[in-house]
C-alpha cells in the first residue's frame, strides 16, 4: 500500500482540531527534513486570541521531536477554495523551511494550490537582517 502523502494525513488530523469558536476545522502535516512527519491542528481558545493555528501546532510538533527543517508542508480546510496559511504562520513556516520549500493548500473536496514558501511571503524578515547590523 501507497505511503499517505502530507494531504492525505493533514485531512486525517484536521478532524481532531478544536474549533468549536469558528467551525473551521485546520489540518496541517509537513515532512521534516530528516523524513518524519509532524502533524497539527488548529486549537482555538473561548479567550479568542489564545487559539493557535494548524501551522503553528505542526511546527511545534516538529521541534519538540528535535527536528528543525521543513522539507514540505500542506495545510487543509473545508473552505470554497484552498486554505492559504494566514500571515502569522507564513512567517513561522519560513523561520524553519528553505525558500523553495513546497506549500500544497488544499480543501476538504480535493482542490489544491501549490506554492513555495518564498511566494507565500516575499521579502520575509529573516534572521541574517540582524547580523552585521
Ligand atoms: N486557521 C488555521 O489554523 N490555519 C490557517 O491557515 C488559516 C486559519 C484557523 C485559525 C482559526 O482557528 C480558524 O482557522 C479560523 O480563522
Amino acid at each position: 500500500m501507497a505511503e499517505k502523502t502530507l494531504m492525505e494525513l493533514a485531512k486525517e488530523v484536521r478532524g481532531n482540531a478544536h474549533a468549536p469558536y469558528s467551525g473551521f476545522k485546520v489540518g496541517a502535516a509537513l515532512r521534516s527534513a530528516s523524513g518524519r512527519v509532524h502533524l497539527g491542528v488548529n486549537v482555538e481558545n473561548a479567550a479568542y486570541p489564545e487559539g493557535t493555528c494548524a501551522e503553528a501546532g505542526a511546527i511545534a510538533a516538529m521541534i519538540a521531536a528535535g527536528d528543525t527543517e521543513i522539507a514540505e508542508i500542506a495545510v487543509v480546510g473545508d473552505a470554497p477554495a484552498p486554505v492559504t496559511p494566514c500571515g502569522g504562520c507564513r512567517q513561522k513556516i519560513a523561520e524553519f523551511a528553505p525558500k523553495g520549500t513546497t506549500v500544497t493548500m488544499g480543501t476538504t473536496d480535493g482542490a489544491e494550490l501549490v506554492a513555495t514558501i518564498e511566494e507565500l511571503i516575499p521579502y520575509a524578515f529573516a534572521k541574517a537582517q540582524m547580523e552585521g547590523g
